[in-house]
């Protein structure tokens, strides 16, 4: 299986496919990450707030893959958008993964109604980070279309990717279409929907028996054939290898539209509205 690469607006590569590994629990990170990195998996998401950058670390360690051979991203957490909370947590978890730069360093959340609405200088202290070479590349995730404009508008600064939730019951088109107006890629979160309802979906498990694939298998193929990035999460071997066998069909362009008409909107939404998040871990 080859996972196609795509090329980011700072002419860097990220790999189409990964692991997200919220809700891995610290104490199995390093044992699920391994078994992905032994099935070819090659890009891993995490965050200062799942709390198992670490056995991220571990996990890449052990593989003995060379630097260059893997793509990480970390987040910078909800309390830290203050300029030398921000810099000094990438430190820390360069620390715990091990590593001497991530590849990626998103905003986790904008987080508009805290620190005076004031998002465009925790932007301005990623791009501090990138240049002190902490962090190859800069994105943000759960930025609204107007967030995104705020932060292009006061620094010139493109964000290489906006990750939000998209899946075919919350198709996010209107935030998608805006980060790819700004020249950014989408990584969609939740990629399965959590795997919920769309697993059973019949017009989903139609195609499904169709392709001789299964419904987890169909939906990501969806998300890889409108041009997104994905990290579906698994603490199964059998389904990280199941959703990593996903390179050797396509859907026409009828399946495609098929699916994207599952879009309910807003009511399709799981997590978090990014204009009312404002949880900070702890606080
Ligand atoms: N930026 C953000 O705010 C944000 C928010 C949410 C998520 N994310 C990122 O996106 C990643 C993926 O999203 P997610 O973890 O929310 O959800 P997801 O990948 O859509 O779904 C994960 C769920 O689906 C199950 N699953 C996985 N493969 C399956 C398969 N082949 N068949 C049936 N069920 C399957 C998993 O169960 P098992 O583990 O038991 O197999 C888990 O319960 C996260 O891990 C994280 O990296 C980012």
């Amino acid at each position: 299986m080859t996972v196609p690469s795509l090329t980011l607006s700072d002419s860097t590569t990220i790999p189409q496919f990964g692991l997200g590994v919220w809700q891995v629990p610290a104490q199995d990170a390093e044992r699920v990450v391994g078994e992905a990195l032994e099935i070819g998996y090659r890009h891993v998401d995490t965050a200062q707030m799942y709390g198992n950058e670490a056995g991220v670390g571990a996990a890449l360690k052990s593989s003995g893959l060379a630097r260059d051979d893997f793509y990480v991203t970390t987040k910078l957490n909800n309390g830290l958008h203050r300029l030398d909370d921000a810099k000094r947590s990438l430190r820390e978890s360069l620390d715990r993964l091990g590593l001497d730069n991530v590849d990626l360093f998103l905003i986790h959340w904008p987080l508009p109604t805290r620190y005076d609405g004031d998002f465009v200088s925790t932007w301005q202290a990623l791009v501090e980070l990138q240049d002190e070479g902490l962090t190859t590349s800069i994105g943000v995730s759960n930025f609204q279309p107007a967030h995104l404009d705020r932060i292009v508008a006061e620094t010139g600064v493109v964000p290489v990717v906006n990750q939000v939730e998209v899946h075919p019951y919350f198709g996010n088109e209107e935030t998608r279409a805006a980060t790819r107006r700004h020249g950014a890629l989408v990584e969609g979160w939740s990629p399965l929907g959590q795997g919920g309802g769309e697993l059973t979906d019949p017009v989903i498990t139609a195609i499904a028996s169709e392709l001789g694939k299964s419904p987890a298998q169909v939906v990501l193929r969806w998300h890889l054939d409108r041009g997104d990035i994905v990290f579906p999460k698994s603490t199964h071997r059998e389904r990280l290898q199941e959703n990593f066998e996903v390179f050797d069909f396509a859907l026409t362009s009828e399946q495609v539209a098929a699916i994207s008409a599952l879009d309910k909107g807003e009511a399709g939404r799981t997590g978090a509205h990014p204009d009312t998040m404002d949880w900070i871990p702890g606080a």
